[in-house]
């Protein structure tokens, strides 16, 4: 399946009643398979979650643990990067040379990688010793 076509297709089912900023992500797993989320809010403001972390936690519901691929859309004019946490999130189960592309509503892509997105990001060598 094309993320880009998955990532839209559930962007239109975000809920962001408080922000109106509705946001689709989609992954594509090391197994082939596909996994969809979208932001999440909350009338407590900090209980919303995001898109990113929404596919993330189907792909871990789906049995598969990592990331060869992520796209990202949002109700925006130009493409918006993940989010400080959402960038953590991805590094967690995607090695750096992962392409992460963003894409504005008018379908204006940037793709990074998310080593690019998380330079010099904490990672399980930092526990050694611990
Ligand atoms: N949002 C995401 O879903 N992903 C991001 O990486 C950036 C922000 C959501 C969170 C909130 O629901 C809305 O966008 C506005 O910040």
């Amino acid at each position: 399946m094309d993320l880009s076509t998955a990532a839209r297709d559930v962007q239109i089912r975000a809920y962001a009643p408080y922000s109106n900023f509705r946001v689709g992500a989609a992954l594509r797993t090391d197994k082939g398979k596909v996994f969809q989320g979208v932001n999440v809010e909350n009338v407590a403001y900090p209980e919303g979650t995001c898109a990113e972390a929404g596919a993330i936690a189907a792909m871990i519901a789906g049995g598969d643990t990592r990331i060869v691929e992520v796209y990202v859309i949002a109700d925006s004019s130009t493409p918006v990067p993940p989010c400080g946490g959402c960038r953590q999130k991805l590094a967690e189960f995607a090695d750096g040379d992962v392409r992460v592309t963003m894409a504005s509503k008018e379908g204006v892509e940037l793709v990074m990688t998310v080593a690019e997105l998380l330079p010099g990001a904490f990672g399980t060598s930092h526990l050694e010793g611990c």
